[in-house]
């Protein structure tokens, strides 16, 4: 089977990548290298260094694949609140040609990394597929609004789609070539941010007074191996005429302060931090409801928080 790998030179689609060709599929990689790099894909694949946004490029990567999985995007909410037409443009604009694309190919089958930003501030903890969607913010709204594109196409084409709606993902996969990790540049989100401080430049913790057991924000981290496995799950159930959004997190959550005494452990040292304002757009607690994905794709994470921070932490230091 051949599949197309939108954003391939990325932290989660370059760990796709990797992992699908050692599963024994062929893959094309389409990727502009805007935020991602081109020395990240893995050279048994077919690299198309083109944009989303060039019609005839994504044309080209398309041809002769039987699926798609897609996460060429931009992905950073406070940058989506500052340039908002650059998230429309690459997100949902990039995705229409994309669609487009696939059709005239007839190739009917898609996964998409959609978000928990979609879901907005929630209303109830855990947050199951069934939740209200009411993003805050453009990142999370072009997200949604491309859900709502596949839902249609879905519909009206046939495509077998399914969404992945991704809370926090974290961890780095060891490959032959060395390790694929996260090289975003500015960084950041909270576990390369917290191996990183040093004395002279302090991890800052956005807010300790929020409504927790320790003041600090809650999240729920996925390690990307186990990401990556429920996307070829997802490439194998989805079914033709049918859109599914399924959650992928580990169905736990974990605050600032456990992600930084977990990185004390990796490091053997203390994390030296301060206490910074709260950041804006940040609800207190985002935990997902992991029962649709152990339901429909018979999957369930493996790597827990701490495999995800040592693993991040050899893929920075070795
Ligand atoms: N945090 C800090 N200091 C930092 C970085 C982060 O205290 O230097 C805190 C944040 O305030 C937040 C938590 O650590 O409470 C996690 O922050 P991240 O930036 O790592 O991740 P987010 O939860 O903000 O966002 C991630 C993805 C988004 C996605 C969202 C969905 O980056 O793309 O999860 O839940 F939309």
């Amino acid at each position: 089977m051949k599949v197309l790998v939108t954003g391939g030179a990325g932290y989660i689609g370059g760990t796709a990548v990797s992992m699908l060709l050692d599963a024994g599929y062929s893959v094309n990689v389409l990727d502009d290298c805007s935020t991602g790099h081109a020395d990240s894909v893995d050279p048994r694949a077919t690299f198309f260094n083109e944009s989303l946004l060039n019609a005839s490029a994504v044309h080209n990567a398309v041809a002769g694949v039987d699926a798609v999985l897609h996460f060429s995007a931009k992905s950073l909410v406070g940058e989506s609140v500052s340039k908002p037409d650059i998230y429309w443009e690459t997100n949902v604009s990039g995705t229409r040609i994309l669609l487009d694309a696939m059709h005239s190919a007839s190739i009917k089958k898609i996964v998409f990394s959609s978000t928990a930003a979609t879901y907005g501030e929630p209303k109830e903890i855990p947050i199951t597929e069934e939740s209200i969607t009411n993003p805050t913010n453009p990142y999370g709204a072009s997200k949604l609004a491309v859900d709502y594109m596949i839902t249609a196409q879905a519909h009206a084409y046939g495509l077998a789609a399914i969404s992945l709606r991704y809370f926090n993902v974290a961890g780095a996969l060891k490959t032959s070539r060395g390790w694929q990790t996260e090289r975003h540049n500015p960084e950041t989100h909270l576990i390369p941010n917290v191996l990183r401080a040093t004395p002279e430049n302090p991890l800052k913790v956005f807010g300790e007074d929020w409504p927790t057991a320790d003041g600090t924000c809650i999240r729920d981290y996925v390690h990307v191996v186990d990401l990556i496995r429920a996307h070829i799950s997802a490439l194998d159930v989805a079914t033709p005429s049918t859109h599914e959004i399924i959650n992928l997190g580990s169905g736990g959550g974990y605050s600032v302060k456990e992600v930084i005494a977990s990185a004390e452990k990796s490091l053997g040292r203390s994390v030296p931090y301060l206490s910074a304002p709260r950041r804006a757009g940040d609800p207190a607690v985002l935990i997902a409801d992991i029962s649709k994905a152990s339901r429909l794709l018979s999957w369930k994470p493996e790597l827990d928080l701490d495999a995800m921070v040592s693993d991040a932490w050899k893929s920075f230091s070795e």
